[in-house]
């Protein structure tokens, strides 16, 4: 029996050149390495220069992921870019990025589901390439979270960076289960109840200003290992594998304690935990494929591994990808 499987062609990763510490931020706001160390995991942050936006970061991700996929900009027929921090208002941040990489043909659109963007991006971009609609896409999660930061704020400004991550995934038309590979399923979920738990206080249709972003940083911790836990038991019912049979555990950099507590809920090897959370901090949708591209290019992750991905973020929205690298 023949199927259609997204297979993941390339990844690719950007982040700014400036590194801000905690030690650099304990000179901004009351805080202290030793507080946000131990409460996130988090060392510190890439931040984007003046002048550098959201495209420019997705669109150096996007072409180191087509360079090692061996394809180039013409040969991308859907481009789906998770943002939360456009460049503008509109058109959307995915056309600039189409423009930059020579793109032109094709679609390309912004999904807006924080920091659960980039795993609605996959499942999205997926069932394109299953129904035969298109045949390579670009999934790219790019942030500049820098700039809806209040920088007075401690609970907040601590926890966020820039950056941006993407795949390169082509739909393959495999033979038999011993072929394996590519995206084996997502899981996608939402509850608008909670979109006042962390949340941006502006918008063009609200204020008409870009806001600033807030969060309930307990409420918000309480839900996510509860969310994610149970999306991802969900996952692997449905797909007949267990814990101990996952490779990488490439979830969303939240905070540190989130991913242990959610390992230990599923029954997962900590040592399994791709963590970039020290490094990158909270880069919201370009997270996951910043962590991914970090285990490739470490080569702790091989062709033929069992992948599994997960995020939680503001709406709230989460969910989970099963992949066979
Ligand atoms: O990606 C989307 C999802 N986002 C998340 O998953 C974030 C989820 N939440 C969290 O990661 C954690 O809740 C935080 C890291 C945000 C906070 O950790 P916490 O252990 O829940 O701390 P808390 O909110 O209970 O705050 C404890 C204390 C407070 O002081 P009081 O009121 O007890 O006197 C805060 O004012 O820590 C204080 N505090 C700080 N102190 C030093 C808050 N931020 C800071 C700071 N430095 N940066």
């Amino acid at each position: 029996m023949s199927l259609i499987r997204s297979v993941i062609l390339g990844c690719g990763g950007y982040l700014p050149e400036n590194v801000l510490t905690n030690e650099d931020l304990a000179k901004i706001v009351d805080t202290s390495d030793e507080w946000i160390y131990s409460r996130t995991g988090i060392r510190q942050r890439h931040i984007v220069a003046e002048g550098e936006m959201t495209s420019d970061l997705g669109t150096k991700a996007a072409l180191q992921a087509l360079e090692r996929a061996g394809v180039e900009g013409p040969d991308i027929d859907l481009i789906l870019l998770a943002t939360s921090t456009p460049d503008n208002t509109f058109p959307a941040t995915a056309v600039t990025i189409q423009a930059n990489i020579g793109a032109h043909q094709g679609v390309a659109f912004d999904l807006q589901a924080v920091c659960s963007g980039f795993v609605f991006g996959l499942a999205t971009a997926d069932n394109f390439l299953k129904s035969g609609q298109f045949k390579r896409a670009l999934v790219i999660g790019a942030e500049t979270f820098s700039r809806i930061l209040d920088w007075e704020d401690r609970n907040t400004c601590v926890l966020f960076g820039d950056g941006a991550g993407a795949v390169v995934l082509e739909a393959q038309k495999l033979n038999s289960s011993a072929d394996d590979r590519g995206i084996l399923l997502t899981e996608l979920r939402s509850d608008g109840r909670h979109r006042d738990k962390l949340y941006v206080d502006g918008g063009p249709s609200s204020t008409g200003t870009v806001g600033h972003l807030r969060m309930h940083g307990r409420e918000v911790f309480r839900h996510a290992v509860t969310n994610i836990s149970e999306v991802i038991n969900r996952t692997l019912e449905l797909s007949g594998y267990s814990a101990d049979q996952i490779d990488w555990f490439v979830p969303h950099q939240a905070n540190k304690r989130i991913l242990d507590g959610t390992a230990r809920k599923i029954g997962l090897d900590p040592e399994k935990i791709v963590m970039t959370v020290d490094k990158h901090a909270n880069t919201s949708a370009a997270s996951i494929p910043l962590a991914l591209n970090t285990a490739l290019e470490d080569g702790r992750l091989k062709e033929g591994n069992l992948v599994l991905m997960e995020a939680m973020g503001g709406g709230f929205t989460w969910g989970s990808a099963l992949i066979k690298y």
